[in-house]
């Protein structure tokens, strides 16, 4: 049965038969910066269909129909992921190969797949996902299984509120993804490959489609790829609307038709993946440096970065920055230097806090914010880099409310597999609406809603439960007065 064609689990799915393109979002990034324009926001209510992640939170509240391209510059250093967007137009085959595009594929296969994967392991790579796990320890895990079939799964499914990163790599740059997933998959020794495009980016599927069709014919997809006995193929599959199936085993049970849940690890979908074959899930941007890394060898990535964080990171800012936009910046720069120096702080008032990598990471408070961006420094203050979403908020945002909205979020999104998350989400949103409502509450609230909070910070199945419990923590912990208040 083609995938989206399965009666039985439709009713996991919410936008199957929507036109994107004419719906408005109700994203985090949309909910802060609602004042901007509040009629926007409100047809967002409005709307039947529920929409949290549109990628435009640069001009959010947004709509499907927003045309305006934001601002992208490099902010590094050295630009790794940017540079084509940034200094060529490289949406076309043609300018894509005039400035080197396709050589990194040309050399790797002409490499063995095991000095391909140390490459990648010396370049200290980790994923941009949101997990970040180590690339090239992943890449040898899936090489070391013993299997003729493998997938590659391009995960592209951008669902955090406020993130527009994937969205205009894929849509600007469309090749250097392919070209990527052509050089994992024959490392690994994939066959097959998907490229998983949310719902909500039509644009991105419209050009990567393009794309694709493109390489085939150049001979960069198919059977004989550049002349030399490796085939590989490669699909694009469109979600239709569900947060959770961003999370790799999701998205697996997404394109094997089943119903969206997650599946217990281990094991891990680089032993037993899609149709139980050996599969490679990496996100879109971790997958845009690798030409790069093939082409200037693994050092040079590592010289970039510091610790444990190397390379550079794209991250996207909200509407209510003065310069909102798409930026490649260093880790090892302060979380300041983001939100000032590049983002030129905001335009409504002072910010009250910022959300890295999107609501299931913890608030980091004004106090914070000379905090080194690098992946262990923010775990280390309960927050997250994330995916690189950022989205700050201003002193008008109470926090009843952003509680309210996140676990509105985490509620309506869960997978339903475990109890605290499927049911605890929505006793949380519930809580808070009564609160900002001025209802009555229940007199062990308190208490009730701590406890919720700790069985979904140390059972979830995935870090959709652990993740908003990491929110609520650090904002009982940062922003505690206001907190308590909100049980009176
Ligand atoms: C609830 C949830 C949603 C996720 N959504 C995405 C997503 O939209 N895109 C993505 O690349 N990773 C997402 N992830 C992370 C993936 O599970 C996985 O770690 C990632 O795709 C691996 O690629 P990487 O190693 O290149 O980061 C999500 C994880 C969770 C728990
Ligand atoms: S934590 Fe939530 S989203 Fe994750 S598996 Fe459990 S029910 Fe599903």
């Amino acid at each position: 049965m083609a995938y989206g064609e399965q009666r039985s689990v439709n009713s996991f799915y919410h936008l199957k038969d929507i036109d994107i393109k004419k719906t408005y979002c109700r994203c985090l990034a949309c909910f802060v910066a609602k004042k901007l324009n509040p009629n926007c926001y409100n047809k967002a209510l409005q709307e039947k269909a529920i929409v949290y992640n549109l990628g435009r939170a640069y001009c959010a509240p947004e709509s499907g129909a927003d045309k305006e391209r934001p601002a992208i510059a490099i902010k590094s250093k050295f630009g790794v992921v940017l540079d084509r967007i940034v200094n060529s137009n490289v949406k076309a085959l043609k300018s894509y190969c005039a400035i080197g595009g396709f050589t990194a594929l040309n050399k790797t296969l002409l490499m063995k797949p095991r000095n391909v994967i140390a490459e990648i392991e010396s370049s200290g790579l980790r994923g941009r996902g949101g997990a970040g796990f180590f690339t090239g320890k992943k890449w040898l895990s899936v090489f070391s299984q013993a299997s003729e079939k493998k997938f590659v799964i391009v995960n592209a499914d951008e669902g955090d509120p406020g993130a527009y990163i994937d969205r205009l790599i894929l849509e600007e740059d469309p090749f250097c993804i392919i070209e990527a997933a052509t050089i994992a998959a024959y490392t690994v020794g994939a066959q097959m490959g998907i490229i998983y495009v949310r719902k909500e980016y039509p644009e991105a599927q419209e050009v990567l489609q393009r794309a694709i069709e493109e390489a085939y014919a150049a001979g960069f997809l198919g059977k004989n790829i550049l002349s030399k006995s490796f085939d590989f193929d490669l699909n694009l599959l469109s979600g239709h609307g569900s947060y959770l199936c961003g999370e790799e085993t999701s998205l697996l049970n997404a394109i094997e038709a089943r119903r969206p849940e997650v599946r217990a690890r281990p094991p891990y979908p680089s032993e037993h993946g899609l149709f139980d074959a050996p599969t490679l899930v990496n996100n879109v941007e971790t997958l845009a440096n690798i030409p790069w890394i093939i082409n200037n060898g693994g050092q040079a990535f590592y010289a970039l970065g510091f610790a444990k964080s190397r390379g550079t990171k794209c991250v996207s800012l909200n509407s209510l920055f003065n310069r909102p936009g798409l930026y490649e910046v260093d880790f090892g720069i302060s979380v300041r230097q983001i939100l000032e120096d590049i983002g030129g702080g905001l335009r409504t008032s002072e910010p009250k806090g910022v959300i890295i990598g999107g609501p299931l990471a913890g608030v980091i408070p004004p106090n914070l914010f000379d905090t080194t961006f690098g992946f262990e420094e923010l775990t280390a203050i309960g927050a997250s880099v994330g995916h690189g979403g950022v989205i700050a908020f201003d002193q008008s945002s109470s926090i009843a409310e952003l509680l309210h909205h996140v676990f509105l979020f985490g509620a309506f999104e869960s997978c339903g597999k475990c109890t605290p998350c499927r049911l605890g989400t929505r006793e949380i949103e519930e809580h808070f609406r009564k609160i900002i409502n001025k209802e009555a509450i229940a007199k062990d609230s308190y208490k009730k809603i701590g406890c919720i909070i700790d069985a979904l910070k140390y059972t979830s199945l995935c870090a959709h439960g652990s993740g908003l419990a990491d929110f609520a923590l650090s904002i009982m912990r940062y922003y505690a007065e206001e907190y308590k208040k909100c049980f009176e």
